[in-house]
């Protein structure tokens, strides 16, 4: 199948200021200049467009550039060509309607889940008993309500991302770029953490642009799923995801559609994986 001739329809965003909720890269490329190494063309002429709302997934070869198109539309690199927008303005800056979540937790060892999950909403001048009822709920939300008061080295590592995950949530960032973030969990705790991740999606529908190197999690949680080249990174096909929300990731594994889509993505990474032989 190629679902690069689907034609894309743009959300109903009526009432919305245009571009509110959209990531867009237009002929972005970018060359490291590292010293000593010589340059590294990471990111090669890419364009792409996610609507207010929609699940975006990147998946492609290691060192192809997914994290440093992340990092331009967080405002943390900004590249040598092109340009890249978020809510239909440039990029200029780190921003605070952007969440971003990596593999890596990030937590802060010395503050409890709590003030992990609180720091984002203290950062914006929110007074200390309304943070904490927020980041309280949250943590609710993703299961953590008895561990309020755990600072990081008293978590397991699904506890931490789900803390992490909290905290990306508690500022209701329009926008959420996430960077593998369920990697670092066994199986059964990264099914349980995307069931969860997907039910809070389908309550608030933010714009997620998703990396992950994992094809079942992208078809799992993604309305769309991007492949790109090896580096230096293009895409090289697009996948809509018709498979009907609300979803599980359990139940979906023996899908029909799920294992078509599955296999269809899989044969396009392979074809741009390899490295040329000249
Ligand atoms: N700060 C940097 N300085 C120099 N080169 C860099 C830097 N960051 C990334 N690169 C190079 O850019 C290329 C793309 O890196 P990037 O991290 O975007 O890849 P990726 O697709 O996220 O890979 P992975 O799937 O392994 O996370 C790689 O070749 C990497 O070596
Ligand atoms: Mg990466």
């Amino acid at each position: 199948m190629n679902a690069q001739a689907e034609m894309h329809h743009p959300a109903n965003t009526e009432g919305i200021s245009p571009g509110v909720g959209t990531v867009q890269a237009r002929d972005v490329s970018h060359t490291f200049e590292a010293s000593g190494i010589g340059p590294t063309i990471a990111l090669s002429k890419t364009s792409l467009e996610v609507r207010p709302g929609e699940f975006v997934a990147m998946v492609g070869p290691s060192g192809c550039g997914k994290t440093t198109l992340l990092n331009a539309f967080a405002g943390l690199v900004i590249p040598s060509d092109g340009e890249v927008l978020v809510n239909g303005s440039p990029v200029a800056g780190i921003s605070l309607d952007v969440g971003y979540m990596f593999a890596r937790d990030g937590l802060m060892p010395w503050r409890t889940a709590l003030d992990n999950v609180a720091f984002g909403l203290e950062v914006r001048g929110m007074a200390k008993g309304e943070r904490d009822d927020t980041a309280a709920g949250y943590l609710q939300l993703v299961g953590l309500g008895d561990f309020l008061h755990h600072r990081r080295q008293e978590l397991s590592q699904g506890m931490r991302q789900r803390v992490a995950l909290a905290r990306t949530l508690a500022t209701s960032p329009r926008i959420i770029l996430m960077d593998e973030p369920f990697a670092a969990l066994d199986a059964q705790t990264k099914l349980e953490v995307q069931d969860e991740f997907l039910k809070i999606w389908e309550q608030h529908k933010r714009t997620v642009v998703f990396v992950t190197h994992d094809i079942v999690e992208a078809i799992t949680m993604a309305d769309r799923i991007i492949v790109f080249s090896r580096r230096p990174g293009r895409i090289v096909g697009e996948f809509i995801n018709h498979l009907p929300r609300p979803r599980s990731a359990s139940a979906l594994r023996h899908d029909q559609t799920f294992e078509q889509l599955r296999h269809d993505i899989s044969s396009c990474l392979t074809a741009h994986s390899t490295v040329q032989k000249t």
